[in-house]
């Protein structure tokens, strides 16, 4: 990676009093959850996951829906946070004010320690019925014992506790529209802060991919962080190309010494 860069990207996080940092599924790659559009490996693989991420999908085949999204949850708790996370913990701890916007369904960032991360695209672990959106719980096994669901099996969705309605995942599915209390904090933050951090995304995924465009439009610096190229290159000040694990930890420490040593 370019050094003159990281040392102006470290600078310029150093010194912001807000920052945003935003997040997409590359953050949690090198955690073992295979980014989106990766996701279907296996006896997955015959399917198509903007297909399978749909409430057409799921009145046709709930248990089809079901049983993938299972089998996500599954792997995800198998999962740890990765240094990168621990990374975006730290620039919280950091500047006086921030905020995490993700558009990952995952908790990691909540395990790695992130108070009140945004999500823009909903949670595995926040199930709910279609009927009235009751809140569910799922009947999971003990920490320790999360066992790794076959691929490709269909399991049907449990019953509403209030109302028998099914239940389904507490994610955003394409086509609908995205949680309007996160969306509206989400972009406020946005237009609000000295820098946004855009991290692991591929920012084609509208509206959320709306939110480094807000903050560069607002005035903020953009630094990205992605192994690959992507249409927010044009948007961002800086682009660091690597990996989070790589590019996070290094980027922290360095901004916050050379804070210190000004
Ligand atoms: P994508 O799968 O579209 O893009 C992942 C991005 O992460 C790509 O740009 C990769 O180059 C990058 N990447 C891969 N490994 C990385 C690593 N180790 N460190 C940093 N970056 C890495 O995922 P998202 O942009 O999150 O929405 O996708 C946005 C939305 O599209 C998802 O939230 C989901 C999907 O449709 C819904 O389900 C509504």
């Amino acid at each position: 990676m370019d050094s003159v860069l990281s040392h102006r990207a470290a600078q310029i996080l150093g010194d912001a009093h807000r920052v945003v940092v935003f997040t997409g599924a590359g953050i949690s790659a090198e955690s073992g959850v295979p980014t989106f559009r990766d996701d279907l490996t296996g006896l997955w693989a015959r399917f198509d996951a903007e297909q399978l991420a749909t409430p057409e999908a799921f009145h046709a085949d709930p248990d089809l829906v079901w049983g993938w999204y299972e089998w996500r949850r599954a792997r995800v708790r198998r999962a740890e946070p990765n240094p990168g996370h621990l990374a975006i913990t730290t620039i919280a701890t950091q500047a006086p004010d921030s905020t995490v916007i993700t558009q990952n369904v995952d908790d990691l960032h909540e395990r790695a320690g992130t108070q009140a991360a945004i999500h823009l695209h909903g949670s595995l672990f926040a199930p709910r019925c279609v009927a009235a959106a009751h809140p569910a719980t799922f009947p999971n096994p003990p920490d320790g014992e999360v066992a790794e669901l076959p691929e490709g099996r269909r399991i049907p969705p449990p019953r509403c506790a209030s109302c028998a309605a099914l239940v389904r995942p507490g994610v955003v599915w394409f086509g609908e529209a995205l949680p309007e209390a996160a969306l509206t904090a989400a972009v406020q933050a946005a237009a609000d802060c000295d820098v946004l951090l855009t991290v692991g995304t591929s920012g084609v995924v509208h509206p959320a991919a709306e939110i480094p465009r807000i903050a560069a439009r607002a005035g903020a610096a953009v630094i990205q962080v992605n192994p690959e190229p992507t249409p927010l290159d044009p948007v961002a000040t800086i682009n660091l190309r690597g990996t989070a694990a790589q590019v996070l930890p290094a980027l922290v420490t360095a901004a916050w010494e050379t804070t210190d040593g000004n």
